[in-house]
């Protein structure tokens, strides 16, 4: 045994205002999205609610916090800016991991560098590097400990009114070798990713298009624990590999402050990961009312040693 880590798991927290919508990048997509986030989504994803989230969290000390994408609502250059100052608010990339979501790179941004400007947060460290063998940007990796991050991009620009994601072969292949990798060494393998992964999460025009190789992919190379976003609920299924099977855990929005649909309102996760044998325990903390305290919502063992 070795001593605990505790991560922490923050999503789809639509930060606002949308600024910088400017003709160069009018398009029908932003401009649905736009009155989307006008109508309902502005006063439904609060900062305020996320400030009082984040100091929750903080206050639990976790060793890291990953942010499973949509920082952003229609994925302008002003947004990717101010989420950068606030990843920063967050803490260091040393602590803080991000993966995009589709909000986040959800249309053209031409030259600009548009979530690039995340790369300290979403890039290997030096040791996790030597497990990616090298080149490209995703999947990352990130060792915390004998906790490997491992963050996978799902988000690719798609046509209005539709929020599919897709992994893509190459990224696959490459998962599939760090997984291996990692496993051999006996390191907790942490996958992080916005589309909910397993086929059948979400509906075609919001899913992920390669869930089903990405299942495969999980299945035969392994991992202890999947975290993701995008559908702003809670959820926890299953994912059968040949050895123990994968827990895969949705998280709602970290900022929705009143009743939107029928998304529960914000939250977080704290993963408190003991071992090897690994131990995982899941601690949910969130609001329970509008308006209410920041309060436990749920505890549950994920995995017993
Ligand atoms: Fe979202
Ligand atoms: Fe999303």
């Amino acid at each position: 045994m070795t001593t605990p880590i505790t991560v922490a798991h923050l999503t789809d927290v639509h930060l606002g205002p949308i600024a910088g919508f400017g003709p160069r990048y009018w398009n029908l997509k932003r401009l649905a999205g736009y009155i989307n986030w006008r109508r309902h989504r502005r006063g439904a994803y609060q900062k305020s609610v996320l400030d009082r989230i984040v100091a929750d969290m903080q206050a639990q000390a976790p060793a890291h916090v990953v942010v499973t994408g949509d920082l952003a609502n229609i994925g302008l250059p002003q947004e990717h800016i101010n989420a950068l100052g606030w990843l920063r608010s967050i803490g260091d990339p040393d602590n803080v991991t991000v993966v995009p979501g589709n909000h986040d790179i959800y249309s053209r941004v031409g030259a600009d560098p548009g979530t690039h400007r995340w790369a300290q947060y979403m890039s290997s460290c030096a040791e996790g590097a030597a497990y990616c063998g090298g080149g490209a940007d995703f999947p990352f990796v990130r060792l915390q400990g004998r906790v490997a991050l491992i963050g996978v991009n799902s988000a690719v620009p798609t046509p209005p009114l539709i929020a599919w994601g897709r992994v893509g072969r190459d990224q696959l292949s490459r998962l599939a070798g760090i997984l291996d990798r990692l496993g051999s060494e006996g390191i907790f393998r942490f996958v992080l990713i916005h589309h909910p992964p397993l086929p059948g999460q979400a509906d075609t025009a919001r899913g992920l298009r390669d869930a089903r190789a990405l299942e495969a992919v999980l299945a035969r190379h392994g991992a202890e624990l999947v975290s993701h976003g995008h559908n702003h609920e809670d959820t926890l299924v299953w994912c059968r590999t040949a050895g123990a099977s994968v827990p895969v855990v949705g998280a709602a929005s970290g900022s929705l402050g009143r009743h939107y649909k029928s998304e529960p309102l914000a939250r977080y996760n704290l993963y408190r990961i003991d071992g090897p044998p690994w131990r995982i325990e899941l601690v949910g903390r969130g609001l329970a009312e509008p308006g209410g305290p920041v309060v436990e919502l749920e505890r549950r063992i994920l995995a017993e040693a």
